[in-house]
C-alpha cells in the first residue's frame, strides 16, 4: 500500500511536487477540467478556531469535487470535551476519507496525522498555514510570472503566516525580508533578512511584494495591548509605501484589522490583491485535496 500523503507543512514537499499541485490548480481555475473523483467520499473538517475563508473554500472545494464535507466545530464534538486527539484520529478514520483540521499546537496535528489512517490537511496551526501560503505563491506567480522576487513581510514575524512564508521563500527562491520587533522575530531566520522599522524607508523601493498579517493571532487575544505597543511602527500605510514601485503588490491573508497592521486606504488601493488572493484558495486547496487523495 502507498504511504498516505498528509499536508502539514510546505517543507514536507519538494519543489516539483508543489509545482504539480500548482499546475492542477491552474487547470481547475481555467475550468479546463471539472473532475469529480470524490463522489461517495467524505471529508471531516475539524475547527478549533473560527474561520471564514478556510472553511468555505475547503467545504465548497470538496463538494465541487463530488464529495460530502462534514463541518465539525470542536465544541460540538468530543475533542472539545476532553476526548484525546489520538482517539479522535482513529475514530474519524473509520468513517471518512480525508481530514482537514484547524487547531492550536502544531504537535497536535502531527499526532492526528500519526494516528489517522486517512490523509490529514493543515487548515492552520499556531505555527503554520501551508494551504494559505501555497495559494499565496500561486497568486504571486499569477501576478508577477516568476518567484525570484523581493518579498517583504511586515509585522508579527513569529506567527504562523511569517513562518510559513519563510518556507515558501526557501522552496521557491524568493528573496525574503521580515520586518518585526525583536520579541516578534521568526523562529527560523535562516535564508532571510531580519530588518527593523528604521530600515523600512530605504528598503521598500526595491520590493515586489509587501505582505502583512494581524498583530494578534487567534488565541493571543489577551496579549492585544502589549502587541499593539510593540508593533505600532510596523504598520503598512501610505507613508511606508511612498517610495514603493508602481507595480508593487500588497498581500494579506485576511481577516484584516484595519488601522492596526494595515490602513483601510492601503487595503482598498488598486495594488492590494487581497480578495483575488482569498479567491485563489478555492483552486489551490482543491488541488491539494486531489494530491493527498492520489488524484494528481
Ligand atoms: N486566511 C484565512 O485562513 O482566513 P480564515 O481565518 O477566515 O479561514
Ligand atoms: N495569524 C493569523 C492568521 C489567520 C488566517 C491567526 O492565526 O489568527
Amino acid at each position: 500500500m502507498n504511504k498516505k500523503i498528509d499536508f502539514l507543512r510546505l517543507k514536507d514537499f519538494s519543489l516539483i511536487e508543489l509545482h504539480k499541485i500548482l499546475a492542477k490548480a491552474k487547470e481547475l481555475k481555467a475550468g479546463l477540467v471539472r473532475p469529480q473523483p470524490f463522489v461517495g467520499k467524505t471529508m471531516a473538517m475539524v475547527f478549533e478556531k473560527p474561520s471564514t475563508r478556510t472553511r468555505v473554500s475547503f467545504e465548497t472545494g470538496f463538494f465541487e469535487l463530488g464529495g460530502h464535507p462534514i463541518f465539525l466545530s470542536a465544541n460540538d464534538i468530543q475533542i472539545g470535551h476532553g476526548e484525546t486527539i489520538e482517539d479522535t484520529a482513529r475514530t474519524l478514520s473509520e468513517y471518512v476519507d480525508l481530514i482537514m483540521i484547524r487547531t492550536f499546537a502544531h504537535s497536535k496535528i502531527k499526532k492526528l496525522a500519526q494516528f489517522s489512517t486517512v490523509p490529514v490537511i493543515n487548515g492552520l496551526t499556531d505555527l503554520y498555514h501551508p494551504a494559505q501560503v501555497l495559494s499565496d505563491i500561486y497568486t504571486v506567480i499569477e501576478e508577477k510570472g516568476r518567484t525570484d522576487i523581493r518579498f517583504l513581510y511586515i509585522g508579527d514575524g513569529s506567527n504562523n503566516m511569517a513562518n510559513s512564508l519563510i518556507d515558501v521563500a526557501e522552496i521557491f527562491g524568493m528573496k525574503m525580508y521580515v520586518a518585526s520587533p525583536t520579541d516578534y522575530e521568526p523562529h527560523n531566520s535562516k535564508n532571510i533578512e531580519i530588518v527593523k522599522a528604521k530600515d523600512l524607508a530605504g528598503l521598500v523601493g526595491n520590493m515586489d511584494v509587501i505582505y502583512t498579517d494581524v498583530w494578534t493571532s487567534m488565541g493571543q487575544e489577551d496579549e492585544g495591548g502589549e502587541r499593539f505597543k510593540a508593533l505600532k511602527e510596523y504598520q503598512v500605510n501610505s507613508l511606508l509605501l511612498e517610495n514603493a514601485k508602481d507595480d508593487i503588490i500588497i498581500m494579506h491573508c485576511l481577516p484584516a484589522h484595519r488601522g492596526e497592521e494595515i490602513t483601510a486606504e492601503i487595503l482598498e488601493r488598486h495594488n492590494s490583491i487581497v480578495f483575488k488572493q482569498a479567491g485563489n484558495r478555492l483552486y489551490v486547496q482543491k488541488a491539494i485535496m486531489l494530491y493527498c487523495m492520489g488524484e494528481v
